[in-house]
């Protein structure tokens, strides 16, 4: 039978000390007392999130902290691989989960953990999240999401960049169109892209609110401009920071 101690244990559930694995550790991998500090930028395609990183970053490194990025899908490994399986779009769903794991794996040993251990901050562009959420609309148990995801090191802060389908469709247009898979065109909603795009989008929306609470995200109106979402950030980010620098009590 399920109980909260046994779930922390087994799989990404919340109520995990940020920093810590948030179930069965690497072995070989110890993290504890790691300075460096895990920002994790999440929220859907095209809402802003590279925008908000970029200038992020430039601030943190004026400030004299290390900054190192890391995005989905990036890992030199893996990426090639993913985006012959896009191109293709013949594998199925349990396949694409395990695709993103193993790159969310092979960035957490090469890239995440070293920069912690360094005293980087890691500026993560989208995290586990975006992960259940694209396999929670299709139909990927829950459960089974968080267990393979117990490897994944739970964010010292997660920002939530939240916005409605409407503002996020008038930007994405305005930018650079709709794809293929932010459409979810493989759930065969039907044939027309903006229709997909909107009923895709509106699940995965769905998703990722119903984790806010379990995962403490830090929602962020992500309806305003650049600079007021910038602003907030900054002052959330600055705060954190100032307050973790702080000696500890003996
Ligand atoms: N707050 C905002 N208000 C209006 N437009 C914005 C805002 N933030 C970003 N944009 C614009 O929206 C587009 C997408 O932004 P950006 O590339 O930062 O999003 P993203 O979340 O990283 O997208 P992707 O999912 O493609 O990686 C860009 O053209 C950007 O200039
Ligand atoms: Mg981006």
């Amino acid at each position: 039978m399920s109980s909260p101690l046994h779930d922390s244990l087994d799989g990404a559930n919340g109520g995990i000390q940020s920093g810590r694995y948030y179930g069965r550790a690497i072995p070989y991998l110890p993290i504890d007392g790691y300075p460096g500090k895990l920002i994790a930028i999440e929220g859907t395609d095209g809402v802003g999130r590279s925008t908000q990183i970029e200038l992020l970053r430039e601030w943190l490194e004026v400030r004299g902290y290390g900054v190192i990025e890391t995005g989905w899908t990036r890992s030199p490994l893996m990426q090639p691989t993913i985006e012959l399986a896009k191109s293709s779009n013949t594998l199925n769903k349990l396949t694409f989960v395990l695709l993103y794991a193993t790159d969310f794996a092979d960035r957490l040993e090469k890239e995440i953990i070293p920069a912690l251990k360094a005293g980087f901050v890691v500026l993560s562009d989208r995290y586990i999240f975006t992960a259940l959420a694209r396999a929670g609309v299709r139909g990927v148990d829950r459960q089974w999401l968080r267990s393979l995801y117990g490897f994944a090191i739970a964010p010292h802060l997660v920002f939530y960049l939240k916005v409605d389908v409407e503002t996020l469709i008038g930007r994405v247009l305005e930018a650079r169109g709709m794809d293929f898979w932010e459409s979810g065109m493989d759930l065969k909603h039907g044939d027309d892209i903006y229709d997909s795009f909107r009923a895709y989008q509106n699940k995965l929306l769905r998703e990722y609110s119903s984790m806010a609470d379990e995962f403490h995200f830090r929602n962020i109106d992500a309806r305003r401009s650049v600079d007021t979402i910038q602003m907030e950030l900054r002052r959330q980010v600055a705060a954190f920071l100032e307050s973790a620098d702080e000696p500890r009590p003996e």
